[in-house]
């Protein structure tokens, strides 16, 4: 026990945390580092042996902070540190804290290996570190050896050196332990490495797992299920760092495309949930051998794992019928944050391993949102920040500090190239970049695959490989947009027949009018049904967005961000020409990729993240676009590009948006005139109201 501190100790500060006090001369870093509540992480309890509670002395003069650090303001390397450098090869700057005390003021930095790039996709990632605090804990002990004249049991000879050593009191054992645990005991020689897991503070710690002698490693996985694909982290508990990113696809599409289809399927066929139920848990099961496999990990370490996924997902995974989620009022079967055992579920993972899922916030909003939230924090800033992830039912969070609402809307799978007439997924070979001259109305494209642009040399040769097969959703983002840019549709998306005669590329279809992208095999045209397309998509998402600015009594937001792999591959510029999004300062919109495999990942590597996030979905408010009698008009309003009453003055400062034009639906093109301006749109809007 050390001596209170007093005011002329040594201050210690620990980044990156920040958290800092007062300690006398001699204490350990480690025990410095414990009192202030700063996560180190610590196998072998001191005894120098695990390496796992290094840190490093940042030298300088920390004016801010009022300290001068210095490595002579810590102990020598003592006679453990030696020993274990000359074993295991301690870095150059590293010290083991459970050794090294503290003899002046100090800035203390304890590495974190998970840095999480935040932005997949584009260039201006903003890396993050994920401070650790995991709710599974490596103890190692040495058990005294049984006697006669002591009869306690190996197991609870085991508890008294777990309390003893490692503070841990009323420890519950997982079952299947019980009948392992001598066999462990005397293969480690009466030295053994307990599992501790205790996520809530007022839960009764677990011990989950025991491995004979020093156990170094423990691992986790943090597991996004969408609809579509299922994307999986393989991580270190101990270190924090990322071993493996793995994706598959979600083997129940053959049940059906989107989210209501599988829930149709359970409804029309007996066996249909516990189907889908398996197909679900396979797919997880193998993509967990495929990160084990590709970064040599034994499944059976992995001790907790961390699952986010909309709420049909999230019910089918876990064996529950989601037939009231396809009817108002979408009951889910449970909102809150699920604990449970991997084992109870079907996981190939350890016998003993955790399954922590994040809470939904509402029966179309779930546990994916909830991470994309505490990924993306709109509740931590002062700004309006809207949230969005793309699907075909996209889940939207608009908030700040002081109050968040959140809703989805049914977009259908227009954005992923469904119900597109040369709409495809994004794939080798799927145009994803549309230009259109305004004054020739020729187009170039580019697409997956190669940077080429289709008027560039050597464009048909870097395509030979994958050829151009269709048109994907960030192309009909694109194309759309840039249609209505050059003229080619009005504001209410309507072909301009009238511009056939200038153009080849404007075709007659029946009673409308097609754009011709591309001439060839495959000849790729944009339909007047696939702008339709298009505007009703986007439309749904537009109005959804509008009723939570109006529940937040705002008519602008301050910044955007677009989850979902969708997301990332959409230029911003077009999104908001398209009016997908509201106006907002371009610089201010930013991908941020999988949001919600992140938030599931903070999950797993620090438990505060578990509570922050269940007490912030307790305070959202959920709004049923279906219920509000408001939506149909915001959708009606919204169909237009970018909107028939909502100003867009930020991107008309970027772009040079053309003047309102009327044509008819048979494609006849009428006046032009002013675009109206969004405040007589609002006014006009309210006299209709
Ligand atoms: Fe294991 Fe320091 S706690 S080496």
């Amino acid at each position: 026990m050390n001596p209170p501190a007093n005011i002329t100790d040594p201050l210690v500060l620990f980044m990156p945390s920040g958290k800092r006090g007062r300690f006398p001369v001699g204490t350990t870093v480690l025990d410095a580092a414990r009192q202030l509540g700063v996560y180190v992480e610590s196998v072998c309890g001191g005894r120098a042996t695990c390496g796992r509670c290094q840190v490093e002395v940042q030298e300088g003069n920390f004016a801010k902070h009022k300290i001068v650090s210095s490595n002579d303001h810590i102990s020598a390397l003592g006679a453990k540190e030696q020993r274990y450098a000359a074993v295991r090869n301690l870095m150059e700057g590293r010290r083991l804290s459970c050794s090294a005390t503290i003899q002046g003021d100090l800035v203390i930095d304890v590495p974190q290996d998970t840095v999480v790039n935040a932005q997949t996709i584009r260039k201006a990632a903003t890396d993050r570190i994920i401070e650790r605090n995991p709710a599974v804990q490596l103890c190692y002990v040495e058990v005294d050896e049984p006697d006669m004249h002591k009869p306690l049991g190996d197991l609870d000879r085991l508890k008294v050196m777990l309390e003893k050593d490692w503070g841990w009191q009323d420890l519950l054992v997982s079952q299947h332990l019980l009948p392992q645990v001598q066999g462990i005991l005397r293969k480690g020689g009466w030295s053994v490495t307990a599992a501790i897991h205790r996520d809530l503070d007022s839960s009764r710690p677990t011990i989950i797992s025991l491995s004979p002698g020093l156990k170094n490693e423990a691992y986790g996985i943090a597991c996004d299920i969408g609809s579509t694909t299922i994307a999986m982290h393989l991580v270190s508990l101990l270190s924090g760092r990322i071993l493996a990113t793995s994706g598959t696809s979600n083997p129940q599409i053959r049940f059906g495309e989107d989210l209501m289809s599988r829930v149709s399927y359970v409804m029309m066929n007996p066996d249909g949930r516990e189907a889908m139920t398996r197909a679900v848990r396979d797919a997880v099961n193998e993509l967990t051998a495929k990160v084990c496999d590709e970064s040599g990990v034994d499944r059976n370490d992995i001790l907790d794992a961390v699952f986010v996924c909309n709420p049909i997902m999230h019910h089918l995974f876990l064996g529950i019928d989601p037939t009231e989620l396809g009817q108002a009022p979408f009951a889910l079967a449970v909102s809150g944050a699920v604990h449970t055992w991997a084992s109870e579920i079907n996981l190939k993972i350890n016998t003993g391993a955790r399954v922590y899922m994040l809470p939904c916030i509402a029966g179309h909003v779930g546990a994916d949102a909830a991470g994309a939230t505490l990924s993306e924090g709109p509740y931590r800033q002062d700004k309006m920040m809207l949230l969005v992830d793309v699907g075909t039912n996209a889940e939207i969070v608009l908030g700040n500090r002081s109050r968040v609402v959140a809703a989805s809307s049914p977009t259908g799978p227009a954005f992923e190239g469904a119900e597109i007439s040369s709409g495809q997924r994004a794939a080798p070979g799927a145009i994803e970049r549309v230009r259109i001259d305004p004054e020739t109305l020729e187009p170039k494209y580019r697409v997956i695959g190669s940077e080429k642009w289709s008027d560039e040399a050597g464009f048909d040769e870097a395509v030979q490989a994958t050829g151009v097969t269709g048109i994907c959703g960030s192309a009909i983002i694109e194309v759309v947009a840039e249609m209505y840019l050059s003229g080619v549709i009005s504001e209410d998306g309507v072909v301009d027949g009238s511009l056939a005669a200038r153009s080849p590329r404007i075709v007659q279809n029946g009673r409308t009018w097609s754009y011709l992208l591309r001439d060839g095999e495959p000849r790729i045209t944009i339909t007047q049904n696939d702008v339709r397309a298009i505007q009703l998509a986007k439309a749904a998402l537009y109005a959804g967005i509008k009723l939570l600015m109006e529940k937040q009594g705002v008519e602008t937001v301050d910044m955007i961000r677009f989850a979902g792999a969708f997301g990332s591959f959409i230029d911003p510029k077009y999104a908001m020409v398209l009016g997908l999004i509201p106006d907002c300062a371009l610089d201010e919109v930013k991908a941020v990729g999988n949001a919600a495999g992140t938030g599931a990942l903070m999950a797993l590597l620090n438990r505060d993240y578990r509570r922050e996030i269940e007490k912030e979905v307790a305070g959202i408010e959920k709004i049923e676009t279906a219920l509000e009698p408001h939506f149909q008009q915001l959708f009606i309003d919204a169909m237009a590009l970018p909107n028939k009453v909502d100003p867009f003055p930020k991107l008309s400062a970027a772009v040079k948006l053309p003047p309102r034009k009327t044509v008819s639906a048979e494609g006849v093109a009428g006046d032009t005139a002013p675009r109206r301006r969004g405040r007589e749109g609002h006014a006009a809007r309210r006299a209709r109201d």
